[in-house]
C-alpha cells in the first residue's frame, strides 16, 4: 500500500525511532513492502520508516536492477536494493565529501551536504540475517541520509553553506520536471 510521506515541519520526523524487537515479525515485512511501494511510486533513492509515520529503525534504498539509474540522480549508480533493520554505521577514515541531496520529505529542493566518504554499515534483513558492507561515495551518502531519519535528522540540518540550498528546478533545470526528491 502506498502511504503518505510526511514532510518537513511534521514533528514526527524529528523523533528518535525505536529498535525493531523482531525483524521476522510479519508486521515488519508488511511495513517494508509498503515502504518499497511508496518509494517506487515517487522514484525515490531511499526511504526511512519514520517518513511514513512509523517510528521504527527500518530503512530501504537502492534498486533491484543494477543497470537502472535513478532519473533523479542520472549520473549516479544506485546501491543494490537493501533493507536494513536496526542499522549501525561506522565511518572509515576522516574524509568528508560535500554532495547534493534531496529528500522525499523536503520535496522540490536540493542542498549540499557533508557526509563521510567511506563507512561500514551493518543491520538485519527480514529473516534476521546480518548484513555488513563497506561502501563509499553515493552508496555511503544514501545510507547516511536514510539512517539520519532514524535519529530525527533531516539533511537541511546538516547543510553548512546555505548558498548551496535551493529549488531543484532552479539549481538543475535539465532534470525531469517531476524531480521533487
Ligand atoms: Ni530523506
Amino acid at each position: 500500500m502506498i502511504r503518505p510521506i510526511l514532510r518537513m515541519g511534521d514533528p514526527r520526523l524529528l523523533l528518535r525511532s525505536e529498535e525493531v524487537a523482531d525483524p521476522r515479525d510479519p508486521a515488519i515485512r508488511e511495513l517494508v513492502s509498503d515502504m518499497f511501494e511508496t518509494m517506487r511510486a515517487v522514484d525515490g533513492a531511499g526511504l526511512a520508516a519514520p517518513q511514513i509515520g512509523v517510528p521504527l529503525r527500518v530503512v530501504i534504498f537502492g534498486y533491484r536492477d543494477q543497470g537502472q539509474t535513478n532519473p533523479r540522480y542520472p549520473d549516479m549508480e544506485v546501491p543494490p536494493e537493501t533493507i536494513l533493520i536496526n542499522p549501525e554505521l561506522t565511518p572509515l577514515g576522516e574524509d568528508l565529501d560535500e554532495g547534493w541531496e534531496g529528500c522525499l520529505s523536503v520535496p522540490g529542493m536540493r542542498g549540499m551536504v557533508p557526509r563521510h566518504r567511506r563507512l561500514r554499515y551493518c543491520g538485519l534483513d527480514l529473516d534476521g540475517n546480518r548484513i555488513e558492507r563497506e561502501v563509499s561515495d553515493f552508496h555511503a551518502r544514501v545510507v547516511q541520509h536514510e539512517c539520519d531519519h532514524l535519529d530525527g535528522v533531516l539533511y537541511p540540518m546538516r547543510i553548512r553553506d546555505f548558498r548551496y540550498f535551493g529549488y531543484t528546478e532552479v539549481l538543475f533545470p535539465d532534470l525531469p520536471a517531476n524531480a521533487d526528491d
